[in-house]
């Protein structure tokens, strides 16, 4: 049997991951494995896509040259891409960057995520044997959440959100306050810090620790998990990247099936406890499904917040005339946060596979081809947001931004990042009201997830 997955946030069609289906393979040739799965999941997508960006290709110039953009040169592209057509043709899936046919593709049954059939042929077998044969489940593998589909999507999301619900994210906003108010007491103030190290990296992985029931002394151990993982949801990854990241997966899946055994025993007041527990007609999620969960948890809400904290800064700080509009209307933070969200996304994009044959805003798409919804373009959508390049905190349609997506599999995690994005910020601009960036910023090499690495600021004196 055959059955092949592509990354569908930023899937190209070589972004090739097979299940192992066993069969005899030389022991001499195993050590191959792990660099033929690199070169067809990554390194094979980076050359089509230098290629085609070489050529001028919009979707090549995205692939290849994002990670060195600016947002307003993301808009440029989206721009241009929009100038095209509803629906545009790159070198190897259609494009979109309107805002609502993205909504449209993303919600439609004629498409679904994950799964890409390569078709029989070499590439196919080899994609086949190079699988890992001790695989393990990624964030972008079934039975992750993101990559299922109805009814197995249907049962894991009715389970997961009896969990997350709006009731448990408020709960958790007086601990995230009281780690944000910990944290801004413990930063430097006498020489530049690098915000994204002390600060805004560590809000999100201490508040994912918390709903993961992880004790507090494994807590750097987990960092370390999520921190070697995460860009398991990007694609185009360097070799030394990619094997970090599947030993990241690897340890990290050892560790969740320890944990969630003793949440099992033993339970908390945790969210993960009560998903462990948590059960539909006598149903609930078998060993794997929980650790796809607790996975997929650990590194969206890891990646994605720490850049929402730190593109929201970055932005806040380029326009100081918006930092004297939230200064006189604090009520304005969770309208910033999402106006951030909408002008610099940590996702960049996405993508869904035809399902059937079918059509997007008019243009015919055959079955298995995929539709690349460009998150950031849509949000620069102009029918939708007046005067779309510009930073505006008090922008009233702020929030009807796709950056936590549309549709199925909308973002389990949307309000929990919102909540944290409000308080995280706002903490932090009312404790250091003089707070300056400094030279070095430096953006992140992914280049799915998009947000910095680096923020050196000083803070000035404390209010
Ligand atoms: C600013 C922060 C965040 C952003 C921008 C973000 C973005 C996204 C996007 C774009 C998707 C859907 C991808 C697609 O449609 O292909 C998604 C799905 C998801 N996110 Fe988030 N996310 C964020 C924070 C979080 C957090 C904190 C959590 C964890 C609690 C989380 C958990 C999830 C889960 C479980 C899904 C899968 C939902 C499904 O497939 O049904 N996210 N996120």
């Amino acid at each position: 049997m055959r059955t092949t997955y592509v990354s569908h946030f930023g899937g190209t069609p070589m972004a090739l991951l097979t299940r192992p289906t066993g069969g005899p393979v030389s022991s001499l040739a195993a050590p191959l494995r792990q660099p033929t799965r690199w070169v067809l999941n990554h390194a094979l997508p980076n050359l089509m896509a230098t290629r085609a960006a070489r050529r001028g290709d919009l979707q090549g110039r995205l692939m290849v040259g994002s990670v060195g953009m600016t947002p307003d040169e993301v808009g440029h592209v989206a721009d241009e891409v929009r100038a095209s057509g509803a629906v545009h043709k790159g070198f190897f899936s259609y494009m979109t960057a309107s805002l609502p046919v993205v909504k449209e593709v993303l919600s439609s049954n004629d498409f679904r995520t994950g799964i890409f059939d390569p078709g029989e042929g070499r590439i196919a077998d080899l994609s086949r044997w190079a699988q890992d044969p001790e695989h393990r489940f990624g964030p972008l593998e079934p039975p992750s959440l993101l990559a299922t589909e109805p009814p197995d999507h249907t049962r894991y999301r009715k389970l997961v959100t009896r969990v997350f619900t709006a009731r448990a994210v408020e709960a958790l906003r007086e601990r995230t306050q009281a780690i944000a108010d910990e944290l801004v007491d413990s930063l430097d103030t006498t020489g530049p810090v690098d915000l994204v190290d002390a600060y805004c990296s560590q809000l999100p992985v201490t508040v994912i620790a918390e709903i993961l029931g992880v004790p507090a002394g494994d807590r750097d151990r987990v960092l370390g998990f999520g921190a070697a993982a995460a860009p398991s949801l990007d694609t185009g990854l360097g070799w030394s990247s990619f094997r970090r990241v599947e030993a990241g997966l690897h340890d990290f899946d050892h560790y969740l099936e320890d944990h969630l055994e003793q949440l099992r025993r033993d339970p908390g007041d945790d969210l993960m406890s009560r998903l462990v527990a948590a059960e539909d007609d006598g149903v609930g999620l078998d060993m794997r499904e929980l650790k796809a969960t607790a996975g997929l948890v650990l590194a969206a809400g890891f990646e994605t917040t720490v850049n929402l904290l730190g593109n929201a800064i970055a932005l806040l700080r380029a326009h100081p005339d918006q930092l004297t509009v939230l200064r006189e209307r604090p009520d304005l933070w969770a309208n910033a946060t999402d106006e951030a969200l909408r002008v610099d996304p940590p996702v960049l994009l996405t993508g869904r596979l035809a399902a059937r044959d079918t059509e997007v805003a008019g243009v015919p798409v055959r079955q298995g081809t995929l539709v690349t919804t460009m998150l950031a373009g849509a949000n620069r959508d102009p029918d939708v947001f007046e005067d779309a390049d510009r930073f505006d905190v008090t922008r009233e349609n702020a929030r009807d931004h796709v950056s936590f997506s549309s549709g199925r599999h909308y973002c389990l995690g949307a309000a929990l990042a919102r909540m944290e994005g409000e308080v995280g910020l706002r903490t932090l601009f009312d404790r250091y009201p003089d707070l300056e960036l400094q030279p070095g910023a430096r953006r992140r090499t992914t280049r799915i997830l998009r947000g910095y690495d680096r923020l050196p600021a000083r803070l000035g004196a404390p209010a």
